[in-house]
């Protein structure tokens, strides 16, 4: 069991004694209601307004609303949710015993299976499924083993990528600029096959100039119908939320994607089929998504919200963060031992992660009736009920966190006693800091540690190689090399 509920019950302790209510909101009427709810959250409102206006109207975090995709084809897909907004309802999801998260990752909605090789990949698996523990399993002995080169592979790819950066910016010339965003997305490819995989994509040269873009695209035609993209109204509603995406229009690239890790990462596969049990069609889609999806996909996400908040801070914050780097760099190399100690760093880091949670949403299944606490009340939920946690609103819980909205960068500071708050940041789907961790019997993301140390390290390579970065909207605009 989750050591959540131990902390559910603490917070009820200490807070006033929950009253019991029905759960308010309501579905609306068949077509209607769900269309309705799906222009509102893509279009009129956006995805964080649709719910903190209900939180508003319904003067409670936790209502019944539909989240999308609705209609016309979706069918077979019920867009009913539970929604939990709060730190104390949101915490249920990480409860085994209380909700079933087969086939759950991104709702109702799954997309086809064709996109992973036919088969219900680790994301997808609820934890009473044996398989969940083999390749979770198999997760975790990919970062243990790989944790010894991690940080020097990053800084290897990472040298390219800034050397490339820099030619490009002299190449603009006074008050040009360079767009780091492929650039990112091209190391990431190529350090995360590397680290993750053991394939070396300099030995494929298609997948090394386009394994990005295949990845792109492959993410992008199965998630469009519950992305949010904002380009113009209504025809992203028509054709983009309204149907979902067959998979022959990636077939070809994930074809190239799978014979990359056929004949890329053999080692790795034999470890998954000997020591894990899978066979090696399993290994074979499960490594792609594992590449692809959770860490491609979620580094991509996260590194371009990492370096939009450091455009966005004051410059005395970029002066503190350097200052902290450089010093505890003064004897040593940059490794994950060294940027533990840098306190201000890992806090920025996870005030990112706590304003722009990489994957917003969770879902879960309940598995039985069961009572459901908020801050302030006890709601009953049904077996079979779909419970839906909207994660950049659970973590701006002004019960939790002060200033909600704004961005402290020393919010989690271990030094001011801010790296208590770590048990309510909940971007690995479970709190950071805790006892249990990712394991076979919980959902939470297998890189919860590595992910916040890989950012640290990001962080700490730019201030040991800069002394001013300026950045805006996706492109670097001024870089001031180290003395
Ligand atoms: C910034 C990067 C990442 C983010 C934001 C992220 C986020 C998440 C989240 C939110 C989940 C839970 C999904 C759910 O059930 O609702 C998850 C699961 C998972 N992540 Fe990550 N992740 C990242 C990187 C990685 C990396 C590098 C790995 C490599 C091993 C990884 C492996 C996994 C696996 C195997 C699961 C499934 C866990 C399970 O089924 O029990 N993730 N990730």
């Amino acid at each position: 069991m989750m050591n959540a509920s131990l902390s559910v019950a603490q917070m009820s302790a200490s807070a006033a004694a929950p009253q019991r209510a029905a759960i308010p909101g309501s579905y609306g009427w068949p077509v209607i209601g769900p269309l309705s709810d799906r222009l509102q959250y893509f279009w009129l409102q956006g995805p964080q307004n649709f719910f903190a206006k209900r939180i508003e109207k319904y003067e409670s975090t936790v209502f019944r609303t539909n989240v999308p995709p609705a209609f016309p084809f979706f069918a077979g897909v019920n867009p009913n949710v539970v929604a939990l907004l709060d730190v104390k309802s949101f915490r249920h999801l990480f409860d085994a015993e209380l909700v079933d998260k087969s086939n759950v990752l991104v709702g109702d909605f799954m997309p086809s299976v064709n996109y992973t090789g036919g088969i219900r990949v680790c994301a997808y698996l609820d934890t009473a499924e044996t398989k969940h523990g083999q390749i979770k399993d198999l997760a975790k002995d990919i970062l243990r083993r790989s944790s010894s080169t991690w940080v020097s592979s990053m800084t290897t790819t990472l040298d390219a990528m800034w050397d490339s950066l820099e030619s490009q910016l002299a190449t603009a010339g006074a008050g040009g600029s360079a767009s780091y965003i492929f650039p990112l997305q091209e190391f990431l490819f190529s350090f995360l096959s590397l680290t993750l995989l053991g394939a070396d994509v300099s030995a494929f040269p298609e997948i090394k100039k386009s394994g990005h873009i295949m990845i792109d695209k492959w993410l992008a035609v199965q998630l469009l119908p519950m992305m949010s993209i904002n380009i113009v109204q209504p025809l992203e509603e028509i054709f983009l939320h309204s149907f979902s995406y067959p998979f022959w229009l990636v077939k070809s690239d994930y074809q190239k994607l799978a014979s990359f890790v056929e004949n890329g990462a053999g080692e790795t596969l034999a470890r998954a089929q000997t020591e894990f049990n899978l066979t090696k069609e399993e290994a074979i889609h499960n490594l792609i998504f594992m590449l692809g999806f959770n860490a491609f996909g979620g580094f991509s996400l996260f590194f371009l919200s990492l370096l939009s908040s450091l455009s966005e801070q004051k410059p005395g914050v970029q002066e503190e963060l350097r200052k902290e780097v450089r010093e505890k760099l003064s004897n040593n190399v940059l490794s994950f031992e060294t940027v533990k100690e840098m306190d201000l760093v890992n806090s920025f880091v996870y005030e990112t992660l706590r304003l722009n949670p990489p994957v917003p949403q969770q879902f879960g299944r309940a598995r039985k009736n069961f009572d459901l606490s908020s801050h302030t009340t006890i709601y009953e939920i049904k077996k079979g009920e779909l419970l839906c946690g909207f994660q950049p609103l659970v973590m701006r819980d002004p019960k939790i966190f002060e200033k909600p909205e704004e961005f402290v960068y020393n919010r989690f500071s271990k030094k001011s006693g801010g790296d208590e708050l770590l048990e309510y940041l909940f971007w690995s789907n479970g709190p950071q800091m805790g006892t249990l961790g990712p394991s076979a019997s919980n959902k939470q993301c297998t890189a919860k540690d590595a992910v916040p140390q890989t950012a640290a390290v990001f962080l700490a390579y730019l201030f040991q190689r800069y002394d001013e970065i300026s950045i805006s909207s996706g492109s670097v605009t001024a870089l001031r090399k180290a003395k």
